[in-house]
């Protein structure tokens, strides 16, 4: 069983992307700019946001932090997107979601130039993704892929269920898994809430991507021998024991799936940290576009 350790796959993704922007910055051009868009004080939306500007620092991507309160106005951050649009110096623009219930999602999605969209999520790239045109990848499902390869698991042929239908994770993942790129090729069923027999399906799975946002749901008599298992899930549960009061658990059992997988992401350092090589890569891409 290979454990598909999430710090070792995007080392490499960041090594990759470190050179090149110290190829940029050596042959005098700016470095590529990632601005971020924070609204209010979400606990996990902060740490996650933190660690996608640290990492952007760690390789020579510049980032910018925009901060409002949890009670803006939605044209405010309506305004704000606008200016990032138009400002030439910001190749990649996130908004990090969730936003408050005052504030449309949709329509921030859309007011993004999809030039600058590193999220992937304005409708525009998730069209093209459809169609197999280059586009802004989701970051989870891009950096999936990314993992796959590192670890060299083969797709071509094989059936994958994935277990949640969000535009950010199961729905884009379903798609690049059929796909013909490289990490493609696969027979995908896309399960979710309303699915009936997702036991039986998941049992003719050779590889399953469970993003459903329920801890531990993947149990072991779900999973065949051999399977590959791809755990999007980090669920804040409560644990009085914990250092913060909480632990972050899985959408799978890791514990008793383990034994029957031949490959699995824990829980914290797998998927998560795919994630933010997926955003760096595209605003890398994104900067290489504008640029040209
Ligand atoms: N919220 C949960 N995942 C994501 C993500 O990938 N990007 C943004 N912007 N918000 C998120």
């Amino acid at each position: 069983m290979i454990v598909l350790d999430g710090k070792i796959a995007s080392a490499a993704v960041k090594e990759e992307i470190k050179q090149q922007t110290a190829k940029l910055l050596a042959s005098g051009k700016r470095a590529p700019h990632l601005a971020a868009v924070l609204v209010g004080n979400n606990g996990a939306s902060e740490t996650y946001v933190a660690s996608k500007v640290k990492n952007c620092e760690e390789v020579g991507i510049r980032s910018t932090l925009i901060r409002l309160d949890a009670d803006v106005q939605e044209a405010v951050l309506l305004d704000t997107i606008a200016s990032l649009n138009a400002d030439a110096g910001v190749d990649g623009i996130l908004v990090q979601l969730p936003l408050p219930k005052q504030i449309s999602e949709q329509k921030v999605i859309e007011a993004i130039d999809p030039l600058k969209d590193v999220d992937g999520f304005h409708p525009g790239s998730a069209g093209k993704l459809v169609q197999g045109l280059p586009t802004f990848i989701p970051a989870t499902p891009y950096g999936i892929m990314l993992m796959l390869e590192h670890f060299n698991i083969e797709t071509t042929g094989k059936h994958a269920v994935v277990i949640g239908r969000s535009n950010i994770v199961g729905r884009p993942m379903s798609i690049l898994l059929s796909s013909n790129l490289k990490r493609g090729n696969c027979t995908v069923t896309l399960c979710h809430s309303h699915t009936p027999n997702l036991t039986e399906l998941c049992l003719q799975a050779d590889i399953i991507v469970a993003a459903l946002g329920r801890p531990e749901f993947v149990k072991a008599e779900m999973v065949k021998d051999g399977a590959v298992i791809i755990d999007v899930g980090i669920t804040r549960v409560e644990d009085a024991t914990a250092k913060k009061g909480f632990r972050i658990k899985g959408d799978v059992a890791y514990a008793e799936v383990a034994g029957k997988a031949s490959a699995i992401t824990p829980v914290p350092g797998g998927v998560g940290l795919m994630t933010i090589a997926g955003l760096l890569k595209n605003t890398l891409q994104a900067y290489v576009s504008r640029e040209q």
